[in-house]
């Protein structure tokens, strides 16, 4: 990750998607509690960091995606900067060079992984020595997605999401397509419209992340028994405030993909392709998603960070 000599460091924030989520009621402060299956994908902004006397955060926006990433106070890379400094009483100034290759507000933890890969960057940088335990407490301060960026791979979260245990990495021979529309959707607006849910349709993944883990710990391939688990809680919502969401599952579905599911909170969706898909085949389904949305052909990252 560091190159000492110039004293900067480029570090790998990569995007994730969520193969389970599971709500289980809210905690005092109106957070859901989760049972969620993160994975991490070969999709993946970069940073680089560079010792400064004064802060700066460049953008180089690689998507162009239309979603706004703010360049102020509110960047999640500047918090974990400025929460980093609380915490060791002292300046750490630097110029952040942001490479955005991960669309964002699509549900895909891109500004979790840059605040995660900024805590680690920094603790490099300037040679902090916090260990693993103290950056984890630091990056579930940032936000709930922002603890699995310092892990990576295959992990459930529990809690709001930062409390994590590795997972055997499966399903790694399949390719991840990526459907990101046009419209995304906010993260709070996505838990508070599942709170208005009827009972009935709250809890599609019910019980699937256990399932999950006990399938995956296994060391035989279960990959059709892990695709069924596949599951995520919040997208009843999601397609109850985007609607056209459910018309682009039902296409992903029909255009190959063995699984379509929403990312997280959403508005992208995943799909994922049998190992023997073949180019050919992945250039017809990009070609018939592409209306829809921006298609993204990755895979998963096993590696742990
Ligand atoms: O933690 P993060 O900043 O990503 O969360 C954004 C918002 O999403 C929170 O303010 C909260 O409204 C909602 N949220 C939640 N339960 C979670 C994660 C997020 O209610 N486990």
């Amino acid at each position: 990750m560091s190159n000492k000599a110039s004293r900067t460091v480029i570090s790998v924030a990569p995007a994730k998607i969520n193969l389970i989520l599971e709500i289980h009621g809210t905690d005092s402060e109106g957070y859901h509690n989760l049972s969620t299956v993160f994975q991490a994908l070969d999709l993946s902004d970069e940073l680089m960091v560079t010792l400064a006397e004064d802060t700066a955060l460049e953008l180089v926006d690689k998507v162009h995606s239309g979603f706004k990433v703010e360049l102020d106070d509110n960047n999640l890379v500047i918090k974990a900067q400025r929460l980093l400094e609380q915490h060791c009483r002292r300046p750490l100034p630097c110029h952040i060079k942001l490479i955005k290759n991960i669309p964002a507000g699509g549900g895909l933890g891109g500004g979790s992984a840059d605040a995660a890969s900024m805590l680690a960057a920094l603790n490099i940088i300037y040679d902090l020595k916090l260990d693993k335990a103290e950056l984890l407490s630091l990056a579930a301060r940032l936000g709930a997605d922002v603890a699995f960026g310092l892990i990576g791979g295959t992990a459930l979260g529990t809690g709001r999401g930062e409390r994590l245990s590795a997972l055997p990495t499966h399903l790694s021979d399949h390719k991840v397509v990526l459907v990101v529309p046009p419209r995304g959707l906010s993260t709070p607006k996505v838990y508070a419209e599942w709170d208005k849910l009827e009972d009935k349709l709250r809890h599609p993944a019910q019980g699937n992340a256990e399932k999950y883990c006990q399938l995956a710990r296994r060391a035989d391939s279960l990959g059709d028994a892990l695709q069924a688990c596949l599951s995520n809680d919040l997208q009843p919502a999601a397609f109850a405030m985007y609607p056209e969401l459910k018309t682009l599952q039902r296409k992903m579905l029909e255009a190959g993909c063995s699984a379509a599911l929403l990312c997280g909170s959403g508005s992208t969706m995943f799909g994922l392709l049998e190992p023997q898909f073949t180019a050919k085949q992945i250039a017809e389904l990009i070609a018939e998603l592409s209306p829809l949305g921006r298609v993204v052909v990755t895979s998963m990252r096993s590696s742990q960070i």
